[in-house]
């Protein structure tokens, strides 16, 4: 039988990459460029599946100029916002993406973050690492203690609730606004509020763990950050659309908050010029997934997706 011909479209694992080219007929973008329009428009004239990462845009316009060839696009993210869904079903192509698999790595990574920026983590390495470590105080770099403190979490989905999972080891009291109320067994006591207003209300730490998606865009912006208790941290591994980023560095200048920390960001690669100057903003570059083990899995969750749908069976992670 004839092998589906398949697109990888960046360097995924090399596990991933062995098994891909067991079962398919592939091609891998070894150069591990970002996939362009004019190449995706290509590729649907080329290749019965795409596997994508984020950073490939299936944007309504893309979507129109396919060809019809092209009849599965299986993410490599959990994140879909980088595809327009309803074009892309509009045109009969299947998608899917990778949940639940990643939701530990980037959990571990909120953790870094919140602690990180908790605790000056981004002055305190610059002075060590630079030999400006010259003095040592009981006043010097005080910063906000986890133990004990209010977690905020928005969007109690799978990432939100291994989050959760984590900051119950530093003994936190978790509460979370979600678009609905969870089970007893998985908000394991956490505190639901029916409004966003009402959580921030009471978040001395707030992490957003929600989709980017219309109605999500620009969610914390400057009336939203003003109801975070002075010296709230912010943080997120989700989506930089999330936030209004002119409005998290008033919070931050105004001296409302006193940190954030930030995997994501609005614009992708490069994040936020304005925000290098502030060292209370601990930044990482979109690695919430980046672990070995959670790199295979995504890639294997993807191949699982498409194995699925070339056995005519429905792929598990059908969007
Ligand atoms: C995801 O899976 O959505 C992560 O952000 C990496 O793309």
């Amino acid at each position: 039988m004839t092998k589906p011909r398949l697109w990888i479209t960046r360097r995924l694992s090399d596990a991933t990459l062995e098994r891909a080219e067991r079962d398919y007929d592939v091609v891998i973008n070894h150069a591990d460029t970002p996939g362009t329009a004019d190449e995706l428009i290509a590729a649907s004239a080329e290749f019965d599946a795409i596997i994508p990462c984020h950073s490939e845009h299936f944007s309504a316009d893309v979507v129109a100029q396919f060809s019809d060839r092209l009849k599965i696009v299986a993410n490599h993210s959990v994140g879909v916002d980088h595809c327009d869904l309803p074009s892309l079903k509009a045109r009969g192509i299947a998608i899917t993406n990778t949940p639940d698999v990643l939701s530990d790595a980037t959990a571990e990574l909120a953790m870094l973050l919140m602690l990180g920026a908790a605790r000056h983590a981004v002055a305190g390495d610059r002075i060590v690492r630079t030999g400006q470590w010259d003095s040592w105080s009981p006043a010097f770099m005080v910063g906000k203690q986890v133990t004990g403190a209010r977690l905020g979490i928005i969007g109690m989905g799978r990432v939100g609730r291994a989050f959760a999972a984590k900051a119950r080891g530093f003994d936190m009291e978790i509460h979370y606004y979600n678009r609905s109320e969870l089970s007893a067994s998985d908000a394991q006591g956490a505190v639901y509020h029916d409004s966003i207003e009402s959580l921030l209300g009471i978040a001395d730490f707030l992490s957003l763990h929600c989709p980017a998606t219309p109605e999500t865009t620009g969610l914390m912006n400057d009336a939203r950050f003003a109801l975070l208790p002075k010296g709230g941290i912010v943080v997120n591994t989700a989506r930089g659309a999330l936030v209004d980023e002119s409005a998290l560095l008033n919070a931050l200048q105004s001296g409302h908050l006193a940190a954030a920390g930030l995997d994501c960001f609005q614009v992708e690669p490069g994040g936020n010029p304005a925000f290098a100057a502030h060292d209370n903003i601990f930044m990482l570059p979109h690695i919430g997934s980046a672990t070995r083990t959670t790199r295979d899995a995504m890639g294997f969750r993807a191949l699982d997706n498409l194995d699925a749908f070339f056995a005519g069976k429905t792929p598990g992670d059908l969007l």
